[in-house]
C-alpha cells in the first residue's frame, strides 16, 4: 500500500444498511483517487477504543451514525459551532497532530440539496414548519434558522420533545400541537418531514396540504422511497418538492473533501450509483 492511500470510512450498529460506502466508492472510483471508504461495525460502548484502533490505522476519518452520534462529541478535541448546536456529530476528522475534530454536515446537507434542487427557494420568505423533533430534526431546524427563517413552527407528536428543542434553540422556533400541523402550514413557505413516517414499512404522514400557501416548498428527509407519500400529495397540490436523497449525497461532501482532498460533485451519476445500490 502506498504512502498515498488514504482510509476513511462509516462507523455504527448496525452498519451493513448504509449507503455511504456506495456514495464514497463512486466519487473515489470517479476521481481516480488511491483510497478506500469502508464500513466498520462498531458497538455501542466501544467507540472510543474503536476510534483509537481507526486513528492508529492511518485512517484520515469516519463518518458517525447510529448509535454514535452523540456520544462522540464528548470524545473530540475540537467540536464546531454547528454540531455543538445540534448536538450530534456526523463527521470525524482524525488530524496528523493526534488529536480528533469532530463537524456536523447534516444540516448543511439539508440547505445544500434544497439550494440544488430549488434554486428558487428562500428560507428568509416566510416561516417554516417543521414536523418531527427527533435527532435528524436538530439539524433541519439549525438549518432553516441559519438560513433566515423568520420563525421555524415545530410539531411533534410527543410535544414535550418539540419544547426542549425549542427551548434549546429560542425564541424563533415555535411549537405546534401535533394535531394542529395541517393549520400550521398556513403562510408556511417550507415545510419538511423529519418523521420517520413514510418510510417503507411505516405508516404515511397524515397532512393536508390546503392552508399551505402558493410557493411553499415541501421537502421530506425519508429517501426510501423517493416520493413518499407526503412529497406525492404536496406535488397534486402543485408545490415545488425536493426528496431527501439529496441531503444524505451532500452532507457526504466535507468529508470527502478534507479525506481524499477533492471536491465531490452531487449529480445525477452519483444519485443512480445511489439508488441502484
Ligand atoms: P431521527 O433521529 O431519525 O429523527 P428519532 O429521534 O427516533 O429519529 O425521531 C423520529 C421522529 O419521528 C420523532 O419526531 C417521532 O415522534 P415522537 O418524538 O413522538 O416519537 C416521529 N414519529 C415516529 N413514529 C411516529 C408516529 N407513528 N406518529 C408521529 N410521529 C412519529
Amino acid at each position: 500500500m502506498s504512502e498515498d492511500f488514504r482510509r476513511a470510512g462509516v462507523i455504527g450498529w448496525p452498519i451493513t444498511h448504509s449507503k455511504s460506502p456506495v456514495l464514497h466508492g463512486h466519487w473515489l472510483k470517479r476521481y481516480g483517487i488511491e483510497g478506500s471508504y469502508d464500513a466498520i461495525a462498531i458497538e455501542q460502548g466501544r467507540l472510543e477504543s474503536g476510534l483509537r484502533k481507526l486513528a492508529k490505522k492511518g485512517f484520515r476519518g469516519v463518518n458517525v451514525t447510529i448509535p454514535h452520534k452523540e456520544s462522540v462529541l464528548a470524545l473530540a478535541d475540537s467540536v464546531t459551532d454547528r454540531a455543538a448546536m445540534i448536538g450530534a456529530a456526523n463527521t470525524v476528522y482524525f488530524h496528523a497532530d493526534g488529536t480528533m475534530g469532530v463537524d456536523n454536515t447534516d444540516a448543511y446537507g439539508f440547505t445544500q440539496n434544497l439550494r440544488q434542487n430549488a434554486p428558487e427557494w428562500d428560507a428568509k420568505a416566510g416561516p417554516a414548519l417543521v414536523l418531527g423533533a427527533g435527532g435528524a430534526s436538530r439539524a433541519v431546524v439549525y438549518a432553516l434558522l441559519e438560513a433566515g427563517a423568520p420563525v421555524v413552527r415545530l410539531a411533534n407528536r410527543t410535544r414535550v420533545r418539540a419544547e426542549m428543542l425549542a427551548d434549546h434553540f429560542g425564541a424563533r422556533v415555535e411549537v405546534i400541537d401535533w394535531n394542529r400541523a395541517s393549520d400550521a402550514m398556513e403562510g408556511a413557505m417550507t415545510i419538511v418531514n423529519t418523521t420517520s413516517l413514510g418510510m417503507k414499512g411505516q405508516p404515511e404522514l397524515n397532512v393536508k396540504f390546503d392552508a399551505a400557501p402558493k410557493g411553499a416548498l415541501v421537502t421530506d428527509i425519508v429517501y426510501n422511497p423517493l416520493i413518499t407519500p407526503f412529497l406525492e400529495k404536496a406535488m397534486l397540490h402543485g408545490f415545488t418538492t425536493v426528496d431527501g436523497l439529496g441531503m444524505l449525497l451532500h452532507q457526504a461532501v466535507p468529508g470527502f473533501e478534507i479525506w481524499f482532498g477533492q471536491t465531490p460533485e452531487v449529480d445525477h451519476d452519483l444519485r443512480a450509483a445511489v439508488l441502484s445500490a
